[in-house]
């Protein structure tokens, strides 16, 4: 799919589908050049099919004199609330609305934003939106989407927001990708054969610790949660060092469960066990970013990209509820439910972490369903001791078009972590279960060091699908992550 921004009138236009994005109670300019087009009779039609320009109203039609040409109108709701995110689902309704044809023109307000900001937005609404996973059907059947598509209408300059549309939106695709694939092919040797491929193909270094590695750095926590599997654990640290040098080290944490059956604290009915696939969305996310970096390679920053993959089951090697675990900074962990797993993954990660002397960590994980509960499935959880880094990571979720909301790091929640007989248990109570879960965290990162947790457990999948995101595996966090990054990775 290639975009670009031409100068060509509305009127003119003269691909397959046009896509207009008109306000609420819209008149003027713009709907006269579009009756000046398909005829006076438009506004008419507009009042007879009750189109208001209301979030979600689609009108198409189809000219065939001079030329055949599909029309499709979207709302794009109130002109005094319009806003990248407003934009982002006009381009995506046009998108999805617009059918077969080469060539896709957009037509969309972008008063009040920047140019470059309001081309990319439409860019990646429109190709993330089309997005479609058939790897898994004996036969496809993918609908064609356009080759070419135009953003009509756009200030001088906007051309330029484009040049990092096609690296975003293959690092949102790789994310999807691995997170929609079941647990039988995304395994923990799968995202390391995937760091592998990204860096192969864009001069990356990796390093892919084995068991006996792990051992060796006494990573017990992340070990234990991997013990109860057949499949090894892979503890993978890619790492992105930019041409000339650079200034800032980041690191970037995925929580990386290929699958998550709970352990002896099983998932019973309800708990979505059939869904745990989608446990390693954070590794997913960083993958996804790794990928998009790589190849916009930002000056200035290194990126070093953490996941300590594994699966949580049950088998005769599998950790008990009860056991002590000791994670590789000495810290001994009561086991009191197998499946906060995630989180002992993590906290051999951040102590790995801290070890490169970073300038700031952030992790992002599925981690508690408490999150979800919380923020349901379209905001993620972000939680930071750090004021600057909390700020820079809210605005490249919203110029990226992720949403984020930042969490307290309520202290005196420690308390439910303590355990009668070791250093710390892995749980504490149900109540503000997403909160301890960070704190938990905080624990293996030192004092200090800028570091930000997000939790994604509602974000990685969209039931429905909703805005660019089809239904599915949405591919959160890589766009947030590639804008902060890209941005010289503020803390
Ligand atoms: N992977 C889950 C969290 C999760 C739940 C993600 C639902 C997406 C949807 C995590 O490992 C987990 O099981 N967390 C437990 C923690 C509890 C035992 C303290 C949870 O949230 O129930
Ligand atoms: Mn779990
Ligand atoms: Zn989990």
């Amino acid at each position: 799919m290639q975009f670009s921004c031409p100068s060509t009138p509305l009127a003119e236009w003269s691909g397959d589908t046009l896509g207009v994005g008109l306000f609420q109670g819209e008149t003027g300019e713009r709907l006269e050049a579009l009756e000046a087009r398909f005829g006076p009779g438009l506004q008419a039609l507009l009042e007879r099919q009750s189109f208001k320009g209301k979030p979600g109203d689609c009108l198409s039609l189809t000219q065939l004199q001079p030329a055949p040409l599909r029309l499709v109108l979207v709302g794009l709701g109130e002109p005094g609330r319009f806003d990248l995110e407003a934009l982002r689902s006009g381009a995506a309704a046009i998108a999805k609305a617009a059918g077969p044809g080469k060539e896709l023109g957009l037509a969309l307000p972008s008063e009040g934003l920047e140019p470059r900001s309001a081309a990319r937005a439409m860019a990646e609404a429109v190709r993330l939106s089309l997005y479609t996973d058939q790897r898994f059907r004996s036969e496809a059947d993918a609908k064609p989407i356009p080759e070419l598509v135009s953003l009509l209408g756009l200030a001088e300059g906007a051309a330029g927001g484009l040049e990092s549309v096609a690296a975003t939106c293959a690092g949102v695709e790789l994310a999807r990708q691995l997170v929609a694939a079941p647990p039988n092919v995304v395994t923990p040797q799968a995202l390391a054969d995937t760091a592998a491929a990204i860096a192969s193909e864009f001069g990356l270094e990796l390093k892919v610790l084995e068991r006996a590695d792990c051992e060796a750095l006494g990573m017990g926590a992340y070990l234990g949660v991997a013990q109860g599997s057949s499949l090894p654990p892979k503890f993978i640290h890619l790492t992105y060092r930019p041409l000339g040098g650079s200034s800032r080290r980041l690191v970037l944490i995925g929580k990386g469960l290929t699958f998550d059956s709970g352990g002896y604290n099983l998932k019973t009915g309800g708990s979505q066990i059939e869904m745990m696939k989608y446990d390693m969305g954070g590794s997913a996310a960083v993958l996804g970013a790794a990928r998009a970096i790589a190849e916009l390679r930002p000056a200035g920053v290194e990126v070093h990209v953490i996941v300590a993959a594994c699966e949580n089951m049950i088998s005769g090697e599998a950790i008990h509820p009860g056991d002590i675990l000791t994670a590789s900074n000495g810290k001994t962990i009561e086991v009191n439910n197998t499946d906060a797993e995630g989180r002992l993954t993590l906290a051999d990660a951040l102590v790995y972490a801290a070890g490169l002397e970073p300038d700031a960590v952030v992790d992002l994980a599925t981690l508690t369903g408490a999150c979800v509960i919380a923020l349901g499935d379209e905001i993620a959880g972000l939680w930071s001791p750090s004021d600057t880094l909390a700020a820079a990571l809210l605005e490249a979720g919203r110029s990226g078009g992720e949403a984020f909301w930042r969490m307290p790091m309520q202290a005196s929640y420690k308390k439910g972590l303590k355990s009668p007989v070791a250093d710390m248990k892995n749980t504490g109570p149900r109540p503000g279960g997403a909160i301890t879960a960070a704190l938990f965290l905080q624990d293996f990162v030192p004092a200090g060091l800028a570091w930000a947790h997000l939790d994604i457990a509602g974000t990685v999948w969209s039931d429905k699908g909703r805005g660019l995101d089809p239904a599915g595996a949405t591919g959160f966090g890589v766009r947030t992550l590639v804008e902060w990054v890209s941005g010289g990775g503020a803390a």
